[in-house]
Order: structure tokens, then sequence, then C-alpha cells
């Protein structure tokens, strides 16, 4: 048990889908896993451990923004051994090239701070995904037949965001995205030396203003999830 996850060593998998909302957490592990396993319930943070095609895997909650993914993601690396993580969520469109439902694989992930800023001081450190889980989950999202994009996305400290300024100057970048997670989960892989990836459902666009339908979320989130699985044991 930790802090924030009450799960006993060896509960959790040495891979782990990460979805901001705990109740997605808990309809992925219900609708993809086998033999599923409540493994944590602190503060309503839900996490499963489950077997898919004979693989372990857990999922968990993650929060909302990087404060709440740091603390998950710390304790499921440094405490129980995790490996491989990939966060599995939605994030805003920022290119007129991308589309709502399209999915985007973050490349790198771009921010103003992170949680590990304190670290690097003066320095920016670039965050990047695992090169060798992009690739499978790039062939996995093509073999769906989803529209699939890898760049680089923003990893925003607020969602009512006051600087449309900045967020113009991401979109003259060529960011495809923007969330609020991926920057730190990458950070903190780098340094523990862990494999992570971004995998998200573009559900609403800063430039066209069309969103997703309530009810395409969670096919869309479903997508995710089986890329997510196929990217992890390719
Ligand atoms: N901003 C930040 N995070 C998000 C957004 C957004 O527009 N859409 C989905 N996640």
């Amino acid at each position: 048990m930790t802090i924030h996850i009450g799960a006993e060593p060896g509960q959790i998998a040495e891979t782990v889908l990460l979805p901001g909302d705990p109740y997605r957490a808990r309809w992925a592990a219900e609708t993809f896993l086998e033999d599923v396993e409540l493994v944590n319930e602190v503060r309503g943070m839900l996490g499963y451990t489950g077997i898919w095609k004979g693989h372990r895997v857990t999922i968990h909650g993650s929060g909302m923004g990087m404060p709440s993914l740091s603390i998950y993601v710390n304790e499921l690396i440094r405490e129980y051994g995790a490996k491989t993580l990939i966060r599995i969520g939605s994030c805003g469109g920022m290119q007129e090239s991308v589309n709502v439902r399209d999915v985007i694989l973050a490349m790198t992930a771009s921010s103003m701070s992170t949680p590990s800023r304190g670290i690097f001081k003066e320095f920016d450190f670039a965050p990047c995904a695992d090169y060798g889980l992009l690739a499978a989950a790039h062939a996995a999202a093509t073999a769906k037949g989803t529209p699939v994009h890898a760049g680089g996305i923003y990893s925003a400290d607020v969602f009512y965001d006051e600087r449309p300024d900045l967020n113009e100057q991401m979109t003259r970048h060529g960011i495809l995205g923007v969330e609020m997670e991926a920057a730190e989960l990458y950070t903190l892989a780098a340094r523990y030396g862990c494999r992570a990836l971004a995998v998200l459902t573009v559900s609403d666009h800063l430039i066209t203003h069309e969103a997703l339908p309530a009810d395409e979320r969670e096919r869309s989130f479903g997508d995710m999830v089986e890329i997510a699985l196929e990217a992890a044991f390719a």
C-alpha cells in the first residue's frame, strides 16, 4: 500500500493504462479484461488488474492534470514496479488538419511547466514518447482504420485558458492538440527508465469549435483502449 494506492505488492501489473477518469478505468477493465480485480479505490481513484489476451494489465485512473497524474505515476513506478505506462485520454484539436474523433499519438509534450519543473530550473527538458510504443500504436490504429496523427502536443495546466495568444503560437508551431497530463508522464518515464505513450482522441476543437457528441465518446474511448493494449504487447 502507498499513500494513494491501496493495492497489495504484486497486485499492479507491469503494464498500466491510465485514463483520467476512474469510471473509464472501470468501464475499460470490465469491457476488455478477464479475471478483473479491483486493486485500488482510495479517494475514489479506481484501479483494476486483469488479463488481456494472456497478458496482465492494470487500468488505473490518473485524475485530471499533471499534479494528480504525477502522484499516481510516481507510486505506480517506484512502489509497484510499473514499466509501461500508456495514457488514454481526450484532447482539444489545434490544427485544421486534425478532426474531432481522430486519434493523436503524442511524440512530444510541450508545457509551460510540469511538477518536475523544479528539477530542471532554467533548462527546457523535451519530454518524448517511447518510439517502440508509438510505432506499434500507429500500426494498430492504421489497421483499425482509425484516422491517426503522430506529432507534438501541449500539456496545459488549465482547462479554462486565458492565453489565446499562447494557443495561437502552439498552432503556429505545429502542435496537434492540447491536454493536461502527458508531459509529466513522459518526464517520469524518462527518469525511471520506463516506456510511456499518450493515445488521445480529439474530443473538441479549438479552431473549428466542433465537439464529439456524448454518445460517441464511449466508442472512441474503446478504440483507444484497444490501440493502447495492442501497442503495449506488440
Ligand atoms: N484543453 C485542455 N485539455 C483538454 C481539452 C482542452 O481543450 N480537451 C480535452 N482535454
